[in-house]
């Protein structure tokens, strides 16, 4: 029986920690025993309890509850503690998702002591090495035994980077493996869209009408502290809803809660307010996500996560970022990347209102993402 250690904190690793222990739980219970380490970078319920409930995901074994702070201290507390229990459990390796504090926390405290360390979502680059998730891929990469990409530009700058494209095990620090195997969000996507059609009123609850609103999500460092660029972010989503008489919706992480009223300008921040077409609601579950994002007209985002998610459930996504890693969206024509540039959100919005058909090419893999890493693990990791 292999013991393998999972490393969570922060909303989108819970969501695609659920693809795995799924696929744990219903076909390799025999040969996989899964340990939950829980970071506690996320902790407000719906941050991260309401995962757990909804999707079906085991009870963390641990929680370090290391809560908020700088880059540094939160880093630095979950090295501590990842490390005591590496050394407590012995298990066979680590699996770490994405790019967060968590993650690199992972890679360093599993890198030092020799445990092997599985990369789900590897070879992500935005080649912008601002922003803190650039830093902790290459970082997971670096370390990583098995490193699965979810896409061919994922593996591909990975090759770039010097992995072998074909090499023979056993696998290790030194000789790790390269995989391009589909993307977990995806089996994700598959796996709980009917469940969400049949249990998520939100769109109902909020008065929206099929096809007939805008979702968006704001929670990028840059685009929350930098009062520039919220301003700008916050102008465009005014302008669009007054001026198409569209509702915009708005599930606010809390980093951008907390910075509204502080970053906005008064002005801005009380014509938000009183603009009856924007609706600013709390964090929401996955499935009710899901819902909102099925129905919606139109994506606006500066998620990695819901970005994709845009492309999964055939949306137009106009991408508030300076660039993403997500390359393939923009290229099938169905992502605009306009970063926090008010012209340039208006004028993708303009244009998406015209096109009359996107191409949505399959591009994540087969919706077995997750089944293929579990294989490859058992084959690989002794
Ligand atoms: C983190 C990840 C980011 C990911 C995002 C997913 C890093 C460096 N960043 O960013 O890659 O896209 O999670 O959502 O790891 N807060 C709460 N309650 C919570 C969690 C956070 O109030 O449950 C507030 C705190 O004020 C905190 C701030 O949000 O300081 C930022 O949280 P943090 O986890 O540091 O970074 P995120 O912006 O969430
Ligand atoms: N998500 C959610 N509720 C919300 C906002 C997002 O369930 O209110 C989900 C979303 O569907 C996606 C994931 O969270 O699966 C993305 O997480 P986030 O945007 O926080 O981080 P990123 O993907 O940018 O790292």
């Amino acid at each position: 029986m292999l013991k393998l250690l999972t490393i969570i904190g922060a909303r989108p690793q819970i969501i695609k920690a659920a693809a795995l222990s799924r696929i744990i739980q219903t076909k390799f219970s025999d040969k996989i025993r899964e340990i939950i380490v829980h970071t506690g970078q996320h902790y407000d319920d719906n941050m991260s309890q309401v995962f757990f409930d909804e999707l079906n995901i085991p009870h963390p074994n641990y929680n370090l509850n290391v809560g908020s702070g700088s880059h540094g201290k939160q880093t630095a507390l979950m090295i501590e503690g990842i490390e005591e229990i590496l050394l407590k459990e012995k298990p066979n390796c680590i699996i770490l998702y994405g790019d967060t504090n968590s993650s690199l926390a992972g890679a360093v405290a599993a890198s030092k002591i020799l445990v092997p360390i599985i990369h789900i979502e590897a070879g992500l680059r935005s080649y912008n090495k601002s922003m803190p998730e650039e830093i902790n891929r290459i970082m997971c990469d670096g370390v990583s035994t098995l490193l699965f990409a979810p896409t061919k530009t994922a593996f591909g700058n990975l090759v770039k980077e010097g992995f072998k494209k074909k090499n023979v095990g056993p696998f290790s620090f030194d000789n790790p493996k390269i995989y391009h195997c589909g993307d977990v969000m995806f089996d994700n996507s598959l796996f709980f869209s009917a469940i969400a059609d049949e249990k998520s009123t939100i769109v109902k609850d909020n008065n929206l009408e099929q096809g007939k609103y805008v979702l968006a999500t704001i929670h990028r460092n840059n685009n929350t502290d930098e009062p520039v660029r919220l301003n700008a972010l916050f102008r465009a989503i005014n302008k669009i809803s007054l001026e198409n008489k569209i509702k915009i919706i708005l599930p606010i992480h809390p980093r951008t809660a907390k910075l509204l009223s502080q970053n906005l300008s008064s002005e801005l921040y009380s014509t938000i307010k009183t603009n009856e077409l924007i609706k600013i609601i709390s964090p929401v579950s996955f499935l009710e996500m899901i819902a909102l994002e099925k129905n919606a007209f139109l994506i606006m985002t500066d998620s990695g996560g819901v970005q994709k998610e845009a492309f999964f459930f055939k949306k137009p996504c106009i991408i508030l970022r300076p660039e993403t890693e997500w390359v393939e969206l923009v290229k099938s024509g169905s992502a605009i990347v306009t970063d926090a540039k008010e012209t340039e959100i208006i004028k993708a919005f303009e244009k998406f209102k015209k096109t009359k058909r996107f191409k949505f090419p399959d591009l994540f893999g087969d919706g077995n993402a997750a089944e293929f890493i579990c294989k490859e693990i058992i084959k690989n990791i002794k």
